[in-house]
C-alpha cells in the first residue's frame, strides 16, 4: 500500500492507495475515526459487487452500517439530495462522529462530502472513490457540494449552476482501490486519464512521458501501472492542495482547460464528458500558450498526441458558435475583477494563471479546435 499524506494547517489526513484496499476499508475507517455506527452512501451504479465488499469490510471493523444509494446523475446533484441524506442520517441516528462513507464517482463524493460537512455541523467523511477521476482529483482535497438552479433566463428557462452551493469538508481519509476500475465503462476511464494529462502538463512533464510509455498497459487495466499511475496524479493534486487549501492562489492552476470546458459541457448536441470537454480544453489553452509564447508549437503537439493516443478528443465534433462561448466564459466564476482568468500552460510541467489575454486569441483558440482542423475532429 501506497500512502500519501496531506498535510494542511488545522488538519492532516491520510490517502491510501492499493489493489483490493475495499476490503479492508473498515480498517481504514476506523483508524481515521473510530465509532460504532457509520453510513455508507453509495453510488447505485457500485452497490454490487463493490459496495457489498465495502459494507463487510466495515460490519468486519465493527461498524453498525447503514446504507444509503444515491443515483449518480449530475441532475440529481441537487439540495433535495441532500436532505434525503440528512433525513436517512437522523433516522439513522448518526451522531457528531459517526462517519459517513462515500464509495463512488465524483457525484456521490460531492454529495456525500457536502451532506458530511453540514449535518450536525460537520461529521467524518472518509473518501473511497470508484471513478478514475475521482481518484485522482475529485476525492482529494476537500471541496464538497451540490449544482444550484441559476436565477430564470429571459425565456424564463432556468439550468442547474455547477457546484454553486458548497464547502471545503476535508476527509478523514481516502482510500483508492484502483480493482474498482474494472467495472468502469472505457468512457468514463478515459475522462479520469484527461485529469491526469493535466496534472502532468501543469506539474510534472515526467508524469507525462510515464503515460505515454504505459499507454497500452494502462488502457489494459494493468494494476500495477494503474496504482502507480494515480499514486503519481495524486501526489501532484495533493502537494498543490497543501499550498492552497481554499483556492485563494496556486490551486486555481488545476482548472486548467476547464474554462473551455465548461462552456462547451452544457452543449447537448457536442454530447461531451467532462474530461473529453477538458481534453479540449487543455487543446484551445495550449493554443493560447503557443500564441502567447509560453509554448512552443511541438509542446502543443505532444500534448495533442498524447490525448490523442489515449483515445480522448482534441478537438469539437462540431461546430460551435465561437463568440458566443467566449461571452459565456465571461461569466465562468473563476472571472476575477471583471477579467477573463485563465489558465495556460508554461511549457510542459508549468502553468500560471492568465488575466490579460485578447480576444483575438480566444477567438484563434475556438478556431483551433474547430472540426476539420489539425486539432478539430477527433
Ligand atoms: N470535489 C472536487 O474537487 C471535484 C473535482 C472534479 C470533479 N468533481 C465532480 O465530480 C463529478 C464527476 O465525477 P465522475 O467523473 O467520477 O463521475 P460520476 O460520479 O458521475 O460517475 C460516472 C458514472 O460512472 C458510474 N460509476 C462510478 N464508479 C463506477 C465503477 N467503479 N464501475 C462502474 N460504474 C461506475 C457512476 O454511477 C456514473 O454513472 C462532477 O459532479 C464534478 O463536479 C468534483
Amino acid at each position: 500500500m501506497q500512502t500519501i499524506d496531506v498535510n494542511l494547517p488545522h488538519d492532516t489526513y491520510a490517502i491510501h492507495i492499493a489493489r483490493g484496499l475495499l476490503d479492508r476499508l473498515g480498517e481504514i475507517t476506523r483508524e481515521a475515526t473510530p465509532h460504532d455506527r457509520a453510513m455508507l452512501v453509495m453510488d447505485s451504479n457500485v452497490a454490487e459487487p463493490h459496495g457489498v465488499i465495502a459494507a463487510r469490510a466495515l460490519e468486519s471493523a465493527g461498524y453498525a452500517v447503514v446504507t444509503r444509494e444515491l443515483v449518480a446523475l449530475e441532475s440529481r446533484k441537487t439540495l433535495s439530495t441532500v436532505q434525503g441524506m440528512y433525513e436517512a442520517m437522523l433516522a439513522a441516528k448518526l451522531d457528531r462522529t459517526g462517519p459517513v462513507i462515500a464509495l463512488g464517482g465524483g457525484v456521490v463524493g460531492d454529495i456525500a462530502g457536502f451532506a458530511a460537512a453540514t449535518y450536525l455541523r460537520g461529521v467524518p467523511v472518509i473518501q473511497a472513490p470508484t471513478t478514475l477521476l475521482a481518484m485522482v482529483d475529485a476525492s482529494v482535497g476537500g471541496k464538497t457540494g451540490v449544482n444550484f438552479p441559476l436565477p430564470a433566463d429571459d425565456a424564463g428557462r432556468s439550468e442547474l449552476g455547477k457546484n454553486l452551493i458548497g464547502a471545503f469538508w476535508q476527509p478523514r481519509a481516502v482510500a483508492i482501490d484502483p480493482q474498482v476500475l474494472v467495472t468502469l465503462d472505457q468512457r468514463g476511464f478515459r475522462c479520469g486519464l484527461a485529469e491526469t494529462v493535466k496534472h502532468g502538463v501543469l506539474a510534472d512533464v515526467s508524469l507525462l512521458d510515464f503515460i505515454a510509455e504505459h499507454a497500452a498497459a494502462i488502457a489494459a487495466l494493468d494494476m500495477d501501472v494503474l496504482e502507480e499511475l494515480i499514486v503519481r496524479s495524486v501526489r501532484i493534486k495533493a502537494a498543490i492542495v497543501e499550498e492552497d487549501e481554499r483556492e485563494t492562489g496556486r490551486r486555481a492552476l488545476l482548472n486548467l482547460g476547464h474554462t473551455f470546458a465548461h462552456v462547451l459541457e452544457p452543449i447537448e448536441a457536442l454530447d461531451l464528458r467532462h474530461g473529453e470537454a477538458v481534453s479540449i480544453g487543455m487543446c484551445a489553452a495550449a493554443h493560447c500558450a503557443v500564441e502567447t509564447n509560453r509554448m512552443t508549437s511541438e509542446e502543443a503537439g505532444r500534448l495533442r498526441g498524447l490525448l490523442r493516443r489515449l483515445g480522448l478528443p482534441t478537438g469539437l465534433p462540431r461546430e460551435v458558435d465561437a463568440e458566443a462561448l467566449i461571452d459565456t466564459m465571461g461569466y465562468d466564476k473563476k472571472v476575477a475583477g471583471g477579467k477573463l482568468r485563465l489558465i495556460l500552460p508554461r511549457g510542459l510541467g508549468a502553468a500560471e494563471i492568465v488575466d490579460d489575454l485578447d480576444r483575438s486569441t480566444l477567438e484563434a483558440a475556438w478556431a483551433a479546435v474547430e472540426p476539420g482542423t489539425s486539432g478539430g475532429g477527433g
